[in-house]
């Protein structure tokens, strides 16, 4: 057996599937083993229904599954016959003890390290995939090399870039890929094995080899600095709205300038999933920790404005609606973090849905994708709501539909037709500006966008 063709990854969820099926699929002449402890999701993996929804992940593991892509929950073996490992455990925020409610909980990733050191016959290059403090490389080099059966490790950084809903084609096209080792001649022959797998499909000049600790870094500031762009946006979204200002209009102004650049400038309900908050959480923590509270403060303001969002948001809805949501039905049109993915994890939704049970709306939930994951996040909620699986019937009989997820699937939507079927007035909140809300308006709906002048048929 050839172990140096032989990858595992440790931990088979958004990151570990998608990038794994991407490696099997690019470079047929390595083996690829994803291990995870949840026998469901490895289940999942191994049926015709995929644990997780990414565009296109499904063909892609169909192509090369049972060929050189094997999903298992028999970590060991798939450590001791690998001679690659990478490391794709979550690392949620702590909330316990020192740290709790910034520092990363890095209990799930410092057990794959003792298992690794547990399960090795030999020597391996262990990749961190997970995003990470930084110094956390150090720490996982120091377990593996506390093994007593004089093996040798080396620590690769790795970070992933890709976002969720996009996964398949950012893998295949990435800005860059960023790969930290260590200085020594076995560390540099390492980072080499791992740039090489990437060359398969990755032009060299986009393969950036730099430090592990700077590796590290580069991941938190990546992050911290996309949402510091909506935070941004958003918080000038409020401006507008008290002004006669438009927020799309200022945002084009402001992203032509090729200094500042157009992306990550769409206004919205704020931003969920399960990395920024967490990540910039992360950065807070670290500043904090050497001693730095004015640069934490200037990064933990980014989330916030994040939360100051989704809370002006359901101000704004129960204001407009005569300053009362109780008994009404509500319809809210997508639960799922962004388009595209059926996660839920840290959706503005679970926020702005609590707070509207907490104002005692009735409310229907339609998303096309994520409504597993929503009855999961709104288990032990108290109020009343249903998870409705067509747009039509969510909407019947309801006082008021919110657009909290930039699905595609509601731009096609016939407003006519759900407006007739409404209690009127109608209202439209539009949490992510993609409908045309003149067109809503003339309809006779009552649209308030985020970041510009409502259209109101109210006296
Ligand atoms: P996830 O929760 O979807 O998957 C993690 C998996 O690891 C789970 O299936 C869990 O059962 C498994 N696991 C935990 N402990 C284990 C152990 N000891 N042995 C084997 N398996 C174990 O998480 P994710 O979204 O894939 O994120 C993983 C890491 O990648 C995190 O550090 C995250 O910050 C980072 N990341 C995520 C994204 C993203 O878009 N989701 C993007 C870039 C980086
Ligand atoms: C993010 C990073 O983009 C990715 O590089 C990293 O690897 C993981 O974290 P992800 O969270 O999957 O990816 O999605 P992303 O597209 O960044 O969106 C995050 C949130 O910001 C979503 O809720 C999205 O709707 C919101 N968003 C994004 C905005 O509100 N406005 C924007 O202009 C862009």
């Amino acid at each position: 057996m050839n172990k140096g063709k032989n990858i595992l990854c440790i931990g088979a969820g958004y990151v570990g599937g998608p990038t794994m099926a991407v490696i099997a699929a690019k470079c047929p002449e390595y083996s690829v083993t994803v291990a995870d402890i949840d026998e469901n999701r490895i289940k999942a993996w191994n049926s015709e229904k995929l644990p997780i929804y990414e565009p296109g992940l499904s063909e892609l593991v169909k192509k090369v599954r049972g060929k050189n892509l094997f999903f298992t929950t028999d970590i060991a073996k798939g450590i001791k016959d690998a001679g690659i490992i990478f490391v794709s455990v979550n690392t949620p925020t702590k909330t316990f003890g020192e740290g709790a409610g910034k520092a990363a909980d890095l209990q799930y990733w410092e057990k794959t390290a003792r298992a690794i050191v547990e399960h090795a016959e030999d020597s391996k290059i262990v990749i961190e995939k997970s995003t990470l403090p930084l110094r956390a490389a150090e720490a996982m080099h120091r377990i593996l090399h506390s093994n007593t059966k004089g093996l040798d490790f080396d620590v690769i950084s790795n970070p992933e870039f890709m976002a969720e809903g996009t996964a398949i084609d950012d893998m295949h096209n990435p800005d860059r890929v960023l790969i930290g080792g260590m200085e020594s001649p076995s560390g540099k022959k390492a980072v080499k094995t791992i740039a090489d797998i990437y060359a398969h499909w990755v032009p060299r000049e986009k393969i950036l080899l730099t430090n592990v600790w700077s590796s590290e870094l580069s991941k938190l500031v990546a992050n911290a600095m996309l949402a510091q762009r909506i935070s941004s946006i958003n918080s000038i979204s409020a401006l507008c709205e008290k002004t006669d200002a438009d927020i799309t209009e200022v945002a084009k102004a402001v992203g032509m300038d090729s200094r500042i650049g157009p992306k990550f400038l769409r206004t919205s309900v704020g931003f969920g999933g399960s990395c920024f908050k967490k990540d910039i959480l992360n950065l807070v923590y670290l500043c904090e920790y050497y001693g730095l509270p004015e640069v934490a403060a200037y990064w933990e303001q980014v989330v916030k404005i994040n939360d100051f969002q989704e809370r002006r948001f359901v101000k704004n809805i129960v204001r407009n609606m005569f300053n009362t949501v109780a008994g009404k039905k509500i319809a809210v049109f997508g639960f799922a973090f962004k388009a595209d993915t059926g996660d839920t994890r840290e959706s503005p939704a679970i926020y702005i849905t609590k707070m509207l049970l907490e104002e005692r709306a009735d409310l229907a939930i339609y998303d096309p994708e994520a409504l597993d994951n929503a009855a999961r996040d709104l288990k032990d909620v108290k109020g009343k709501f249903e998870l409705v699986t067509d747009p039509y019937k969510c909407a019947k009989k309801s006082h008021a539909i919110l657009i909290l997820t930039e699905w595609d699937e509601f731009k096609k939507l016939d407003y006519g037709k759900i407006y007739e079927s409404m209690e009127k007035p109608a209202f439209v909140f539009d949490g992510r500006n993609i409908l045309n809300h003149r067109e809503l308006f003339e309809i006779g709906f009552n649209v308030f966008p985020i970041g510009s002048t409502k259209m109101t048929h109210l006296k």
